[in-house]
């Protein structure tokens, strides 16, 4: 199949998506309540922002320079400190390559570190465009479900390995569900990927997507997959933390126990430098060293999360159990995610379907704003809860 038989699928239901959301935007203009793509509209803690105008006011020219393909070395060395304490594991700097967001690092891991032979394996429900970056790329996706409470099903992994299985794809916390994958189940998971790894020839890689991994509102922090597997890469993104997706910065670590850690670096760098993605701005390089280490305040985070699971809840919906991300994966009270999707936004509700997501039959909100308005919001999801139109 060539790539764009491939890709025209996956692209087509999310510009759905898109013309639905814009639809929805013009017919109710100021009155739509927008749970769909994760944009907060009040700003939780503005330390950042401070730090950013602090930043731009005081600059030198010089340090608005082009910065090495990987980043500046001082930004680096923040994030390999805060990773050697988060992971529990010693990094380099020169483990740590800044990249313009996580999509970005994404996007570079599977370009340098996979061949079109390999097969990568996604755990759904999942982030929407991992798909869609693979398929880009050439590179073969299996998807691979979660267990009823959206954990990590072992045994459905094992099913669809392959002798061509080189990667394994997934977030923790998990974004679209919230959940956070306990400690058991990555070791279970390390256990099984090296189990696989022998019998196949290689260790397969792990690609571990941190990018909420600083928004856990209730309990204990994620733990790192790194921790359990070294034949692993971290992505991050800095847009949840610091509220600014648009500035486009984050990073990939490459695990300093990965037994090729020399050649993942040199080939991730001068991917860099082949695809033209470059760093991320000088500036928001620089606001990493400013911050660091940076944990945001979560508390509006987990009232808002608290209010609409409590109320989902009660209004009957199968709401999935999670502590972390803005986000709440519901069940939808009819089998079309997408046709749900369609009523609430007839009600001038956007929230998304889990179709997206590669799974169907749920919906994602994202906690964007709270009072009034969430409520309008869960008031329209509670005359839906039926199945029948409100
Ligand atoms: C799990 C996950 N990975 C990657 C990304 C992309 O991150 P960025 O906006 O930094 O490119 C997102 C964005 O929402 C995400 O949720």
């Amino acid at each position: 199949m060539n790539r764009e038989t491939v890709l025209a699928p996956l692209a087509t239901q999310l510009q759905q998506f898109d013309q639905l959301h814009t639809a929805t935007l013009r017919r109710f203009g100021a009155r739509t309540i927008d749970l769909s793509y994760p944009n907060p509209r009040t700003l939780a803690d503005d330390r950042p922002y401070r730090a950013l105008a602090d930043l731009a006011a005081t600059v030198a020219p010089d340090a608005l320079r082009y910065s090495p393909f990987g980043g500046f070395t001082v930004a680096r060395r923040h994030v390999a400190s805060v990773l050697t304490q988060h992971h529990g594991i010693p990094y380099h700097y020169r483990d740590v390559i800044l990249t313009p967001g996580a999509a970005a690092a994404l996007n570079l891991a599977f370009t340098s570190l996979f061949t079109p032979a390999d097969r990568i394996m996604l755990i759904t429900p999942c982030w929407m465009d991992y798909p869609l970056y693979l398929a880009h790329l050439g590179l073969h996706r299996d998807l691979v479900g979660s267990d009823p409470d959206k954990r990590l099903d072992l045994d459905a992994i094992e099913r669809a390995w392959t002798p061509d299985t080189r990667g394994v794809v997934l977030s923790q916390p998990v974004s679209p569900t919230g959940v956070c994958y306990r400690p058991d189940e990555l070791g279970a998971l390390a256990v099984l990927l090296a189990r696989l790894g022998v019998a196949h020839g290689r260790p397969p890689l792990l690609i571990n997507d941190e990018t909420h991994r600083d928004q856990v509102w209730a309990g204990p922090q994620a733990v790192s997959p790194a921790r359990f597997y070294p034949h692993s890469v971290s992505v991050y993104s800095y847009g949840k933390s610091w509220q600014m997706q648009g500035q486009r910065t984050g990073y990939l670590a490459i695990h300093p126990g990965h037994p090729q850690r020399g050649l993942l670096r040199d080939r991730l760098t001068l991917a860099m430098r082949v695809t033209g993605y470059c760093a991320p701005t000088a500036l928001t390089q620089h606001l990493i060293s400013a911050l660091s280490p940076f944990t945001p305040d979560l508390g509006p985070l987990a009232d808002l999360q608290q209010h609409a699971r409590s109320r989902l809840s009660k209004a009957g919906y199968d709401v999935i159990d999670a502590t972390a991300t803005p986000f709440v994966y519901v069940r939808t009270p009819i089998a079309d995610d997408t046709a749900f999707v369609r009523r609430a936004a007839d009600h001038a509700v956007l929230v998304m379907p889990s179709r997206l997501f590669h799974e169907p039959g749920y919906i994602r909100l994202a906690l964007n704003l709270g009072g009034p308005d969430l409520d309008e919001a869960l008031d329209v999801l509670t005359a839906l809860a039926g199945g029948e139109d409100a």
